[in-house]
């Protein structure tokens, strides 16, 4: 390996820049994990894409323990959650309070959430073989085909899509996008479109994506705001398959995830929420998403700018907080922005 310390802007605001320091890249650059990843290929990703906001990836459950002097304080600072904390995880759709916030539709085009899983014993996508990963499709392709009611759907490989086809799926935000540079620069898109895929029922409620920046992201999604109805039937989903196929877990750091920022629940819930007085008040919108722990993404997923006044408003802890405080942050900050929006109105 290049032995040298990455070249890193000064006006770089990373948390790789900020935390990677030389002597830290001394003690770390020789070590490997027993899939051969190394802390260049943990780092490649942000010291490629200087305006990264995490910058790291692992390549397998045992990159967040060797490399931890790095990971640790980045996921300290992103989840606020410390090396000596434990996880808990709580999907019981019966201690989640969520009537629908919106039921006259004025303001929630639609809800989704999604987890992310990976394989236990398997590298992640950074590290993963072709070999490797064409095994992981082929067997959780299987795993879905037992799934059953409103579950039941098909899986639709990348590889052999037509264009037309993809676009739509991205354009109609079912799919994951294409060449995503950070996944790149992190050897997550080797080999790209093999091996990746993804799976569906009839009316596209129920979605899993195969091979992505994970092994596994399990989604629920509708139009509107029922989010109760949305969680319940992912936790439905991942209950199956989690009957047969073992997920990587640790008491430390829940599900292990490629990216630092889902470790945890994995989870990721959204709304599509229309904010057009709101979003006009910067001062007030980002007051009420950082006292919710909101994150604000465009309407195309992440990186995206917005379009027009549609937000996708989700919440940013996923570490050290259950399920249903990751769906609780997302309900309560909701409620509070329509409410916002609602006098900014009058
Ligand atoms: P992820 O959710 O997996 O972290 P992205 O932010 O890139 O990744 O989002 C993936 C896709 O999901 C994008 O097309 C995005 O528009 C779509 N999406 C996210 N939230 C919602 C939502 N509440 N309703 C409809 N589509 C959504
Ligand atoms: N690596 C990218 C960055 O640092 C994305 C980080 C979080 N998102 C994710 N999809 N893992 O900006």
């Amino acid at each position: 390996m290049n032995d040298e310390f990455p070249k890193l802007p000064s006006n770089c605001t990373s948390m790789l820049c900020k935390h990677l320091s030389k002597e830290m890249f001394e003690n770390l650059k020789s070590k490997q994990t027993a899939n051969g990843f190394t802390l260049k290929n943990a780092i490649n990703s942000g010291v490629e894409n200087i305006d990264s906001g995490i910058g790291v990836y692992a390549g397998d459950e045992e990159s967040y323990t060797l490399f931890s002097p790095l990971f640790n304080p980045i996921i300290q600072e992103y989840h606020d959650f410390g090396k000596n904390d434990t996880h808990q995880s709580n999907m019981n759709p019966d201690n989640l309070y969520a009537p629908n916030p919106d039921p006259d539709k004025k303001y929630i085009v639609s809800t989704r959430i999604r987890v992310g899983r990976n394989i236990n014993n398997i590298p992640l996508g950074s590290a993963i073989s072709k070999k490797q990963r064409n095994k992981v499709e082929a067997s959780i392709a299987k795993a879905l085909k037992t799934l059953k009611g409103e579950l039941k759907g098909d899986y639709y490989p990348l590889f052999g899509m037509s264009k037309e086809v993809q676009n739509k799926l991205i354009k109609d935000h079912f799919l994951f996008k294409e060449g995503d540079r950070f996944l790149a620069a992190a050897g997550l898109n080797r080999d790209w479109p093999e091996g990746r895929g993804i799976y569906h029922n009839h009316n596209k409620t129920f979605l899993v994506w195969i091979n992505e920046e994970d092994q596994l992201r399990i989604i629920s999604m509708q139009k509107g705001g029922n989010i109760k109805e949305v969680f319940t039937r992912l936790v439905t989903a991942i209950k199956s398959i989690a009957t047969k196929i073992d997920f990587s877990y640790s008491n430390h750091l829940g599900y292990i995830t490629s990216c630092p920022t889902n470790l945890g629940t994995a989870m990721r819930a959204s709304v599509h929420i229309a904010l057009p007085k709101l979003s006009k008040n910067k001062l007030m919108f980002h007051t009420i998403t950082k006292k919710h722990h909101l994150q604000i993404r465009g309407v195309h997923g992440e990186h995206s700018k917005t379009e027009g006044v549609i937000y996708d408003i989700s919440n940013q802890r996923r570490l050290g907080v259950t399920e249903i405080v990751c769906v609780q942050d997302m309900y309560n900050g909701v409620v509070e922005l329509i409410e916002a929006e609602k006098k900014l109105s009058k």
